[in-house]
């Protein structure tokens, strides 16, 4: 499509104008790819490196400084709406910037379990927790936000690892094989409660995350927080349904609190950081931070999301 900076349009077409705050490739190109065949909204991506890929497909990218307040702030005069998919400080800026010339909502880096969801201090936080903090202060001066709450993605379970989509980096577990199911070496790591209590997680692919997400932007009022998921399963069920896709069962390596404790610990002393972040991830599991059991979003928006078992078989086809 067309793209034309948003500043161009902002008086007639402000409603329309979005920015996506976003790199190459990943969820912000899922995003981008339905806001330019889905929808009639402009939109631009700020990025801090040239991005040929986007600019052959015809969007437009705009250089941006994070550490450059007035930087920012520039490159956000005329813009309706902020989705953001990075984090820290450089998010802080964005929401700094994007408050101070009025962007009318902001869509924070959020794709996953919810905030309520998580402990005090948080071991995987990137940034979120002050982030939303800085978003609620926003609020009070006429800035909306909107979380996006959608679980695990499924691409956790793709050939090659979310890093072959150019999604997860900041996430430690992008690597094949690094979240529950090990396909190709046909292990799982399966959290779980000695009490008996089954540990669920909500998924949605992030191909119909982004969907949503550009459905969503039409709709006239956000609540803080829109819940979305395709799926609400057990995690022993996704070994089961992986076992079916390979034609095969998978070794099950099973870990209670205690021993997830322990094996953090131990990943820790041994500089495992592969190991750490592998094991902090299915503890955040256990502890329930990518489950919900009601959906405000699923309900507003007539997608009809990609089950598991189908995504699963579609992504490991042509796999030998
Ligand atoms: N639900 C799930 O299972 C799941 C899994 C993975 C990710 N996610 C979600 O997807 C979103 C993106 O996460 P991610 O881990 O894929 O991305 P990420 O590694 O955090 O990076 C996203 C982009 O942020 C920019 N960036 C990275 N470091 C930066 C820095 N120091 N300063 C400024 N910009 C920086 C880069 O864009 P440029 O180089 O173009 O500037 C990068 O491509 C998050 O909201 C996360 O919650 C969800």
């Amino acid at each position: 499509m067309a793209a034309f900076p948003v500043f161009h349009f902002a008086s007639a077409l402000v409603h329309l104008s979005l920015s996506l705050i976003i790199s190459f490739l990943g969820l912000a190109q899922y995003i981008a790819h339905y806001l330019s065949t889905q929808t009639y909204h402009q939109f631009i991506f700020l990025s801090r490196n040239p991005n040929p890929a986007l600019t052959a497909r015809g969007w437009q990218v705009l250089p941006v400084d994070y550490n450059n307040p007035s930087d920012v702030r520039y490159k956000l005069v005329g813009v309706d709406t902020v989705i953001s998919t990075i984090s820290g400080q450089a998010q802080l800026s964005l929401i700094d910037a994007a408050a101070d010339v009025h962007v009318r909502r902001f869509v924070p880096s959020e794709f996953e379990g919810s905030p309520r969801q998580r402990p005090e201090d948080d071991p995987l936080d990137r940034g979120q927790k002050l982030a939303l903090t800085r978003l609620r202060e926003k609020q009070q001066r006429g800035m909306e936000y909107t979380i996006f709450t959608c679980g695990i993605f499924y691409e956790r379970f793709s050939p090659g690892g979310m890093a072959a989509l150019q999604l997860g980096a900041g996430t430690h577990i992008s690597a094949e094989g690094s979240y529950i199911l090990d396909i190709r070496r046909q292990t799982a790591s399966i959290p779980f409660h000695r009490s008996g209590d089954g540990v669920y997680i909500c998924m949605m692919s992030a191909e119909d995350v982004a969907r949503y997400v550009v459905a969503a932007l039409d709709l006239p009022s956000w609540p803080n927080e829109f819940f979305m998921a395709a799926e609400r399963i057990k995690v022993d069920d996704i070994v089961s349904i992986a076992e079916v896709m390979y034609g095969g069962l998978l070794q099950r390596r099973y870990y209670d609190k205690a021993t997830l404790m322990n094996d953090i610990s131990f990943a820790l002393e041994t500089c495992d950081d592969s190991e750490h972040w592998r094991l902090r991830h299915l503890m955040a599991t256990l502890q329930g931070r990518y489950d919900f059991q009601e959906t405000n979003l699923n309900q507003l928006i007539p997608i009809q999301p990609k089950a598991f078992v189908s995504w699963l078989i579609a992504a490991w086809s042509n796999i030998t």
